[in-house]
């Protein structure tokens, strides 16, 4: 049998009927059979402090880290917030990065998909992200990029994607798919 790698899910969206937590969540149906991926919450982490993080930890810091560490592969769904990736997304990534030399994220396969409701489907967000996992050592998927633009519309009332959205959002996790294959950390 083939390898399955678990995927730790990032969403850059607190908001109960989020587009994004959607796309997620199809993916997550969509994912090929050596996926299997799992939403890691990030709503409950105080904003990062060096001060806070130095002698005791908040739980909640430890058990994200936890999660990432892990999981063999990251995977990043995120709305766009003025042109740039919600603050709520920055801090987990800020919080995983540390402590100094003990990153949650090095190393992992990576992968960015970005929904708005908007003409540009969050590129602005997507290539600000995809800086910050340069400096984390993530390797990210190139191809396919994924912007979903007009994204209000993508999904039913049961979170469903489109006929439309469907194939895009296939091709999109097979691709990462054979991503983490070829990347898997050693
Ligand atoms: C937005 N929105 C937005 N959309 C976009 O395409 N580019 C942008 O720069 C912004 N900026 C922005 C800032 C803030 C503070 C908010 C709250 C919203 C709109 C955004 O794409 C829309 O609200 C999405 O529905 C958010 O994603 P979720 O929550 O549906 O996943």
């Amino acid at each position: 049998m083939s390898n399955v790698y678990t995927v730790a899910v990032l969403v850059g969206s607190l908001r109960k009927q989020s587009i994004n937590r959607k796309v997620a969540l199809a993916l997550a149906g969509l994912a090929p059979a050596n996926l299997k991926l799992a939403i890691v919450e990030i709503g409950d982490l105080p904003l990062y402090s060096e001060d806070i993080d130095a002698d005791a930890p908040p739980a909640a810091y430890q058990v994200f880290r936890e999660r990432v560490r892990s999981a063999d592969a990251v995977l990043f769904v995120t709305p766009e917030y003025n042109r740039s990736v919600p603050g709520v997304l920055k801090n987990a990534i800020d919080v995983g990065s540390r402590p100094y030399g003990k990153s949650a994220w090095s190393g992992k396969p990576g992968a960015v998909i970005s929904a708005s409701p908007g003409a540009i489907g969050g590129f602005g967000a997507n290539h600000h992200l995809r800086q910050s996992l340069v400096f984390l050592d993530v390797p990210c998927m190139q191809q396919p990029e994924a912007y979903l633009s007009g994204a209000g519309s993508a999904f039913d009332e049961a979170g469903q994607p489109s006929e439309s959205v469907k194939p895009f959002l296939q091709s999109f996790i097979n691709a990462y798919g054979q991503w983490v294959e070829r990347n898997k950390k050693a």
